[in-house]
C-alpha cells in the first residue's frame, strides 16, 4: 500500500445565480477545500471542436480572477458558457483537480436571433420529435444549435448522434429524458444567444411559453397528458409550491405583472404531476415607453396646431 494521498479539489460556483439577464453583475467563485493559503486560480471556458472533443480554453483575462473570484460587472450575451477553474500552489508546488463544469446563462432583451421550438413549449413528452430553429432577420444559415445537459455535458447538434442539423435547424427525431437541458443558438465566431431550458418527461407536462411573458400580457397554462385525446387534463396548478388554481383545464392569468414570475407546475390526482418550469416576466422598458411617446408626439403636435389654426380661422370667418 502506498501512503495515503490527500486530494484537494476546487469547487466552482456562481453568484447570485447561473441564469442572469444581460447587463447584470455576476461572480464566479472558485474555492479549494484545503486550509493552506496562497492559492492562485486559473479560469477556463469549455469548448468543443468539430470532432466532438472538449478543450479547456484559458480565459484571456484569467489573471483577473487569480484570487478565486472572477467578477463580471455587466454580463454580455456571449458570457454564456460552461466554465471550470483550477487552483495552483507554488510552495510546495501543487495543482488541484479541475473543478466540475459550471454553466452560466445570459439571456438578452432583444437578441438578433430567435430560437423557435416546435412544438412550441419548454416541456415535452418522451419519444416525440423536436425541432429547434435559429431564425435571424436575414434567414442566414450561420447558426448552430448547441446544448448542455447534466447527462452529456456540452454538445453540438451538427456533430452528434442525438440530433441532425440542417441549415439553422436542429431536429431530434425521438427525445428521451436525458435530452433535458439548456439549448441555444451559436454562430461560428462564438456568439451565443437565447439559452432555453428544455425538459423531457413522461406522462404529464405543463404547457408554458418558451419566451418571457411581457408585463400586461395574458399567460395561459395547460396540463397535458401523453396518452389521452384531447391531451388537456383537468388539473391543479401550483406556483412556487402553493396551489393557485383548482381543477381547471386551462389556467389563464391576464394582465401579467412581475409578481407572477416563478416556478409553475401542474398536478393531476391519478396521472401525476409535471416538472417545474420557470416563467419569467419581462418588464416594459422605459426606453420602449419613451419611444412610443416620442412616436406619438408628432401627431399630438400636429393635432394641437390644427385645432389652434382651425379656431383662429373660425374666429376670422366670424369677424
Ligand atoms: C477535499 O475533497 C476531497 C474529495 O471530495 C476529499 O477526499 C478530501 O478529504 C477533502 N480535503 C479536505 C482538506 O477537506
Ligand atoms: C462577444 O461579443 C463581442 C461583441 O458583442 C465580440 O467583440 C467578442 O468577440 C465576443 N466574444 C466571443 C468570445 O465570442
Ligand atoms: C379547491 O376546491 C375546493 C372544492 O372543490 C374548494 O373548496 C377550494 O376553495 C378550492 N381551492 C382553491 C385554491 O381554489
Ligand atoms: C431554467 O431552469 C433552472 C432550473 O430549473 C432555473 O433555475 C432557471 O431559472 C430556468 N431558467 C429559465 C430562463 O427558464
Amino acid at each position: 500500500n502506498s501512503d495515503a494521498l490527500r486530494l484537494t479539489v476546487s469547487v466552482l460556483s456562481v453568484s447570485p445565480q447561473k441564469w442572469v439577464t444581460e447587463g447584470d453583475p455576476v461572480t464566479l467563485i472558485c474555492e479549494v477545500n484545503s486550509s493552506s493559503k496562497d492559492w492562485t486560480f486559473s479560469w477556463y471556458a469549455v469548448t468543443i471542436s468539430s470532432d466532438c472533443s472538449h478543450h479547456y480554453k484559458l480565459l484571456s483575462d484569467s489573471s483577473r480572477g487569480a484570487g478565486g473570484i472572477y467578477t463580471v460587472s455587466s454580463a454580455a450575451l456571449n458570457h454564456s458558457g460552461v466554465y471550470v477553474c483550477r487552483a495552483e500552489r507554488r510552495k510546495p508546488s501543487y495543482y488541484t483537480t479541475i473543478s466540475k463544469t459550471q454553466p452560466l446563462w445570459v439571456t438578452g432583451c432583444s437578441p438578433p436571433v430567435s430560437l423557435i421550438i416546435s412544438p412550441s413549449r419548454t416541456q415535452h413528452f418522451t419519444s416525440v420529435s423536436l425541432s429547434l430553429s435559429c431564425e435571424d432577420q436575414s434567414n442566414s444559415d450561420r447558426w448552430r444549435v448547441r446544448r448542455y445537459t447534466e447527462s452529456w455535458g456540452l454538445q453540438d447538434c451538427s456533430s452528434s448522434l442525438w440530433g441532425s442539423q440542417t441549415g439553422s435547424t436542429c431536429t431530434i427525431s425521438s427525445i428521451i429524458a436525458s435530452d433535458t437541458g439548456v439549448y441555444w443558438c451559436q454562430s461560428e465566431s462564438g456568439e451565443k444567444y437565447h439559452p432555453v431550458n428544455i425538459t423531457v418527461h413522461f406522462f404529464v407536462i405543463l404547457e408554458s411559453p418558451v419566451h418571457p411573458v411581457t408585463e400586461g400580457d395574458t399567460l395561459t397554462l395547460r396540463c397535458l397528458n401523453q396518452h389521452s385525446t384531447p391531451p388537456n387534463l383537468r388539473a391543479d396548478f401550483y406556483k412556487d409550491g402553493s396551489l393557485i388554481q383548482n381543477q381547471t383545464t386551462e389556467m389563464i392569468i391576464s394582465n401579467v405583472s412581475k409578481s407572477h414570475e416563478g416556478f409553475y407546475y401542474c398536478k393531476h390526482p391519478e396521472r401525476g404531476e409535471s416538472p417545474k418550469s420557470w416563467i419569467s416576466v419581462r418588464g416594459i422598458s422605459v426606453l420602449h415607453t419613451l419611444s412610443s411617446v416620442l412616436a406619438v408626439c408628432p401627431y399630438l403636435i400636429v393635432t394641437v396646431v390644427l385645432i389652434f389654426k382651425c379656431c383662429r380661422m373660425r374666429g376670422t370667418t366670424a369677424n
